[in-house]
């Protein structure tokens, strides 16, 4: 500050002094080269000289160091080194009281020592405008200079940088986040054009800044759990989140109760999910607090759910006996445990809710394979659950066989086909047998190919079983033809008259042949006779 505030006071100076001092006519003090570009930091020749004839006074004004190199009659050659900015060095002379001077113009250019690119955040939201600065610390002249952010190759935006060269430069630029900024890398160009000074276009580069863009929805996560679980069961819990960016970036997890679940994460496209089975055991409180979190960039969305767990058995329905006789007597007893109300058991009479519900009943055959229902009911966080619970009698009774299993007539024409129905009724199925009372035939139960004469007959049907036994008279009538006896008696009564007829032409017939035989022996006999007696 203090060396630019020097330098300005100094060429105010000259000016006044050149102002001051007229120039005599002919004197003339000229400065070679009149303009030159050089880098920062690098030296010249500057060959001042005269045409004033007799004083040598030649001299050269600068802030740069100088060495007078040569030295001719009317001219001097000086080297400045060690040029750090844009200058003007003046030769001047004094040609007898008149002062004469001349200046040239040096323009000092430099890279930029560093250029640096500064994210504000590592995450970026798409969608919202976010700022980088590019830093640029040197480079002159910064009339010539101007700072370019590049996303890949591609450049984004070009501002000058201006200033003060020996002041670093903090330029700001405002970048729309999209999702395609993600994992792309940014950087800061500065370009120094030197081109109207007959040089080129000369870059510096920043380093790579990596920079990351996320999306999140408004909506925090779904939790699909149930709000009631069962002691003993299994539960799957599970977490999902959409239309996020980028998925694969973003972490999720349940935790119950501040403990992190053992949990199976799966990450598509724009979702991101979890699930976790979860062992309901007794060990648990009654009621456990859910979260499920979503991580992504520096942003955390989560949702929250109580769950309460609950121990619910099913009623225990049980029977005096599971078996017994026709006649005895059964209680049926329900019972629910850890808060629970029997609210139905089938035949007991109706009442309200209790823990248990019992009654007694007589076992009748109609009660075998009942089954008995009891439903109990719990309340959990204002739901009403329910279970139920059945249990089967089994009654044992006699063997029951009457009218409509087995009928008492039956009457078949002989030689059909039929089907022998008889059944006796009772727990255990009844053994049954049907025998003729006179000779014990069997009566075949069942399929009859052709009903034979020979079953006509009563039978005795016993069905028994453990129970007891019963018997009952079935009467099979077979119908068929009896013996036609007038019919065999005309016929035989026919085939006597025949033969007698029969016999009775034979032998009038052979009567006859005799006869004629006799008469026939008689007339012979006469011929003969006749053929002996001598002639009249
Ligand atoms: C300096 O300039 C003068 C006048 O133009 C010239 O005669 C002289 O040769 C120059 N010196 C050098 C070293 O170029
Ligand atoms: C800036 O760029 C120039 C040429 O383009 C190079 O010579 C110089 O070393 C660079 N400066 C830095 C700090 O990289
Ligand atoms: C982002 O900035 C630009 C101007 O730089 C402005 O037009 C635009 O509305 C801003 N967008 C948001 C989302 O802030
Ligand atoms: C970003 O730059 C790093 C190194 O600077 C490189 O490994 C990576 O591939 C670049 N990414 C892209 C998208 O160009
Ligand atoms: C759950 O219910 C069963 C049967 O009713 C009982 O043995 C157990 O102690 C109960 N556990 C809890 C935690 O209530
Ligand atoms: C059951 O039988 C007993 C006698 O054996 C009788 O007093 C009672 O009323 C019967 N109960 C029912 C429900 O029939
Ligand atoms: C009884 O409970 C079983 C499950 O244990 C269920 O499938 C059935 O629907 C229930 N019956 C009634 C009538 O509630
Ligand atoms: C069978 O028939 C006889 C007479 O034909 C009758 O007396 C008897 O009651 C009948 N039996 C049954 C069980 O119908
Ligand atoms: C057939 O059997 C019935 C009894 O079931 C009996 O009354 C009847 O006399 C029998 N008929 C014959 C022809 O045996
Ligand atoms: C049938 O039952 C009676 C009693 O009702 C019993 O005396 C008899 O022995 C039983 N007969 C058979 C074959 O079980």
């Amino acid at each position: 500050m203090a060396s630019t505030c020097a330098k300005a006071t100094l060429a105010l100076l000259l000016a006044l002094v050149a102002a001051v001092i007229p120039e005599p006519g002919d004197a003339q003090v000229s400065i070679h080269p009149r303009e030159a570009v050089l880098l920062r930091g690098g030296s010249m020749r500057v060959n001042c000289s005269s045409s004033c004839p007799k004083d040598h006074s030649l001299g050269l004004e600068t802030q740069w160091p100088k060495d007078e190199l040569e030295s001719g009659p009317n001219w001097k050659l000086f080297e400045l080194s060690d040029i750090r900015e844009t200058s003007r060095p003046l030769c001047y002379e004094n040609c007898g009281t008149a002062q004469s001077s001349a200046s040239a113009t040096i323009t000092v250019y430099s890279f930029p020592e560093h250029v640096e690119l500064h994210p504000q955040l590592a995450w970026q939201q798409v969608g919202k405008n976010f700022t980088l600065s590019c830093l640029v610390d040197g480079g002159a002249p910064r009339t010539q200079l101007s700072a370019v952010l590049l996303r890949g190759e591609e450049i984004l935006s070009r501002q000058p940088v201006g200033g003060d060269p020996q002041d670093p430069k903090e330029i700001t630029f405002t970048v729309l986040a999209s999702r395609g900024d993600h994992g792309a890398n940014f950087s800061c160009r500065t370009e120094l054009d030197l081109r109207p000074q007959g040089l080129a276009l000369f870059y510096n580069v920043s380093e790579d800044k990596l920079l990351r863009t996320y999306d999140l929805p408004a909506a925090n996560p779904k939790l699909h759990t149930p709000d009631l679980l069962e002691v003993g069961t299994q539960q799957k819990l599970f977490c999902l989140l959409e239309g996020l960016f980028p998925a694969s970036e973003a972490q999720i997890y349940l935790e119950l109760a501040g403990r992190r679940l053992t949990q199976k994460s799966t990450k598509g496209r724009d979702f991101v999910s979890t699930t976790a089975l979860l062992e309901v055991t007794e060990e648990f409180d009654r009621t456990l607090p859910l979260r499920c979190v979503l991580k992504l960039a520096d942003q955390i969305l989560e949702t929250q759910k109580t769950l309460t767990i609950y121990n619910f058995s099913a009623p225990v329905l049980t029977l005096s006996q599971l078996e017994v006789s026709e006649g005895s007597q059964v209680t049926v007893n329900c019972e629910a445990h850890g808060g629970a109300l029997v609210v139905h058991l089938s035949g007991a009479p109706p009442g309200p809710p209790t823990a248990q519900v019992q009654f007694t009943l007589n076992a009748s055959s109609e009660d075998n394979k009942r089954r008995f229902f009891c439903s109990a009911v719990l309340e959990v966080a204002g739901k009403l659950l329910s279970k139920n619970q059945t249990a089967e009698l089994n009654v044992l009774y006699g063997p029951r066989l009457d009218e409509r299993d087995c009928l008492g007539n039956w009457t078949w024409p002989e030689g059909s086909q039929q089907t022998l129905k008889c059944q006796a009724w009772g727990n255990p199925t009844p053994q049954l047998t049907c025998r003729q009372e006179a000779d014990g035939t069997l009566l075949p139960i069942g399929e009859v190919k052709a009903v034979k004469r020979e079953m006509n007959g009563t039978y005795k049907c016993h069905a028994f079983n453990s129970n007891g036994n019963v018997t009952r008279d079935v009467h099979v009538i077979v119908l068929y033809q009896p013996p036609n006896y007038w019919a065999i008696i005309t016929g035989a009564l026919v085939v006597v008259i025949a033969c007698l007829v029969g016999i009775a032409v034979y032998v009038y017939n052979h009567q006859r042949k005799i006869r004629k035989y006799k008469l026939q022996k008689a007339q012979e006999e006469a011929m003969k006779l006749k053929a002996q007696a001598p002639p009249p």
